[in-house]
């Protein structure tokens, strides 16, 4: 028993900042911010949390779903820009649901996604849950370096959730964590206490973009190798890969080195940029709701990020 995808939702919010608006406040511009990762605009919070955001994706995957709020009975969260520590956007979700169930956040950088299915197949695999609310949010504008163009160009603000049911549609997953904090640093506060030592860093990301993008492709090539290997699989099989919205260059080059056609991965980080643990479940959003899923689809998830951790899974789609 693992379980089945019941329903989707998404939410960014409103704000929608361009590349030529960026360009008003950094030396960029829109030619070098479109060619060079593929961004187009990004949402960005004006008064809205992480926690926000991913309520309000939650009631759109709890209609998509057919489900109450009240049949759920375990909430995930994965973030890396949730205000607080605690309440956990998940807790904070579930009180604003108004439910009562368990409720806990993960933190897996861009790779959350994936790792939230395979957290939910395990208490689906014990009978411990029947409906679980998995959601990825985050207010990335929280903690991007503003007068930074090497990175505040790349993120978006987003959540994406998923409401899952019992099933056997989850089929096969991988990860890997490899360490790397020299290459995406995201610095928390690090307190008043007299007796720590250390130097106080700016906590904003930090990322060495090209040793990045260097690991993405290279992640991506291998997890998708081994998934297919691994069922004995032929790309053909695979309705979509639905990668992490980091970079559409990256996409690009593994599709070459994989020897593919680059419509398999599917693509929106032009009007999202990189919402890091949101990526995935608002791509997957999207693909359900302009009716590209259909029942019996593969569909292979690949995420890369911080940690440095990537991850990999196998889902079949079956709903309607
Ligand atoms: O989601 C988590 C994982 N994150 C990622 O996967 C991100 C992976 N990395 C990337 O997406 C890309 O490496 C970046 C978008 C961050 C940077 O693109 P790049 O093609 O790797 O550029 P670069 O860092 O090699 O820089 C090339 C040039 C540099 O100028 P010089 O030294 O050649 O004069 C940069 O200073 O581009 C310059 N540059 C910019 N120019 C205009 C860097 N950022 C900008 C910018 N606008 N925003």
């Amino acid at each position: 028993m693992s379980f089945r995808i019941l329903g989707t939702g998404m939410c960014v919010p409103s704000r929608v900042v361009t590349n030529d608006e960026l360009a008003r406040m950094l030396d960029t511009s829109d030619g070098w911010i479109r060619q060079r990762v593929g961004v187009r605009e990004r949402h960005v919070c004006t008064d809205e949390t992480a926690a926000d955001l991913g309520y309000r994706a939650a009631l759109d995957a709890l209609e998509d779903s057919g489900c109450r709020a009240g049949d759920i009975d375990l909430i995930i969260a994965a973030t890396v820009s949730g205000e607080d520590t605690a309440p956990s956007v998940s807790c904070s979700v579930q009180q604003m649901l108004g439910i009562s169930c368990s409720a806990f956040d993960i933190n897996a950088s861009c790779s959350g996604f994936v790792f939230l299915l395979e957290i939910a197949a395990g208490f689906f695999a014990r009978g411990t849950a029947k409906r679980v609310l998995i959601i990825g949010a985050e207010r990335l504008s929280r903690i991007t370096d503003w007068e930074d163009r090497g990175t505040c160009v790349i993120f978006g603000d987003g959540a994406g959730a998923a409401v899952l049911g019992e099933g056997s549609e989850y089929l096969c997953s991988k990860f890997t964590v490899e360490g790397g904090s020299d290459v995406i640093h995201i610095p928390q506060h690090t307190g008043k206490s007299p007796f720590f030592g250390r130097e106080t860093a700016s906590p904003y990301i930090k990322m060495r973009g090209r040793e990045t993008f260097k690991y993405a492709v290279e992640a991506i090539c291998s997890d998708v190798n081994y998934i297919l290997d691994s069922n004995g699989l032929n790309i053909d099989d695979i309705s979509y890969i639905v990668p992490h919205q980091a970079n559409a260059r990256i996409i690009d080059f593994a599709a070459e080195r994989l020897k593919l056609d680059k419509s398999r991965f599917y693509q929106n980080i032009e009007l999202y940029g990189n919402t890091s643990s949101a990526s995935i479940p608002i791509a997957l959003d999207e693909m359900n709701k302009n009716g590209l899923l259909h029942s019996g689809d593969l569909l292979l998830f690949t995420a890369f990020g911080g940690g440095l951790a990537h991850a990999a899974c196998l889902v079949r789609w079956t709903k309607n």
